[in-house]
């Protein structure tokens, strides 16, 4: 089964080609960061103005990559949820008319559960249920439980801020360029991750919370400079050497990560799952990657049965293979049957399950 994926949930115009949910036939991703770097953060009005230029071409070169016309595609795939209004608009508005134009079955898919399905995408040893996955997102930061394909329970929720945009937040306010995420990871590099203590919040259950982290990584950069705690984070970091930057980018870095370590092997105890998988723009991050296998090898005996997963990392940040891929395992489970194209809303709010 050959299902054509969109993706236009945020700053990322994506198309791909996708069969029987693994198999990578194309993958087209065409990125605005450059555009939104100037700004700092991802600007909504520009983002859905450059999906309306982007998306027909990336949908072509999807279609030519894969060597395939759309009339031997066997199915549509678009996220319609969550994300930014407009951009969700553009590619589902596209999706729509090309299903009724070529009389295609349409399926609208959840992102979150498109980032859970990177780690089907072109990996010869996929998850087994049940299993745990941590949802580290720009947008979401979340433990999902899953018995099966298409069963979603959320266990743990971010109550404030999600984790990839803390990194963001934390990257502007250290002067280092957007997406921080990257930038967090680069500069930590020549940085000691033990300089800086920074606290772990204490919240219960298997949430989490990372507002105080955001404000205790200020509060230690105003202290280091000797200002008071009214001086403007924008005004912090042309004060900074780069060795500060770096011990700050690598301080910070080494608690957001053992925070998500935690709470992971807290739902891990809880739960026994088969599996654990990372999915989400911070799945990219090495660190975090490093930390989820050292902290699940050295485990007693039944928890080392755990498998771990991660996503290719083209498949962490935003993509349409993943799109294709959701699709086809719901299809798959017989929980859902396509949607009518006349009728399919956006919406820029909702959860998973
Ligand atoms: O999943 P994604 O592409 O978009 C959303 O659905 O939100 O995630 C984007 C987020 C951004 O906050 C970006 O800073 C973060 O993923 N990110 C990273 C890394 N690469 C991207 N965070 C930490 N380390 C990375 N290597
Ligand atoms: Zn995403």
């Amino acid at each position: 089964m050959k299902i054509l994926g969109i993706e236009t949930s945020c700053d990322e115009t994506a198309a791909a080609v996708i069969q029987n949910g693994s198999q990578i036939l194309s993958n087209t991703v065409v990125s605005q960061i450059d555009i939104h770097k100037a700004y700092g953060g991802v600007v909504p009005e520009i983002a859905a103005r450059s999906h309306i230029e982007a998306i027909l071409p990336v949908i072509r070169q999807a279609l030519d990559h894969a060597n395939l016309t759309i009339k031997q595609i066997d199915a549509i795939a678009v996220t319609h949820t969550p994300g930014l209004l407009g951009s969700l608009l553009i590619g589902t508005l596209t999706a729509r008319t090309l299903s009724i134009l070529h009389n295609k079955p349409l399926y609208p898919i959840h992102h979150l559960k498109s980032h859970i399905y990177a780690n089907w995408l072109d990996q010869p040893n996929p998850p087994k249920f049940p299993l745990i996955a941590l949802i580290v997102s720009g947008g979401h930061t979340q433990l999902i439980y899953m018995q099966d394909h298409n069963d979603f329970k959320i266990i743990g929720t971010t109550r404030d801020d999600a984790i990839g945009e803390v990194f963001d937040k934390i990257a502007k306010l250290l002067g280092l360029p957007y997406p921080g995420g990257p930038s967090i990871a680069q500069a930590s590099q020549n940085g000691n991750p033990h300089r800086y203590k920074l606290p772990h919040p204490k919240v219960p259950d298997l949430d989490f919370s990372f507002s105080g982290l955001k404000t205790a990584v200020l509060r230690a950069v105003q202290s280091e400079l000797n200002l008071p705690i009214s001086t403007p984070s924008s005004k912090l970091a042309n004060q900074l050497t780069d060795q500060q930057i770096a011990d700050f980018a690598a301080s910070f870095q080494y608690t957001a990560i053992s925070i998500l370590v935690e709470k992971l092997t807290q739902a891990v105890e809880n739960y026994r799952p088969t599996s654990v998988l990372l999915a989400g723009g911070v799945a990219a991050n090495s660190l975090l990657r490093h930390q989820i296998t050292e902290s699940f090898q050295n485990r007693t005996k039944t928890a080392q049965k755990l498998q771990i997963h991660f996503p290719k990392n083209q498949f962490s940040t935003d993509n349409a293979a993943m799109v294709a891929s959701a699709a086809y395992f719901t299809i798959k489970s017989n929980k859902t049957q396509p949607t009518d194209p006349y009728t399919l809303d956006i919406y820029p709010r909702q959860n998973i399950a």
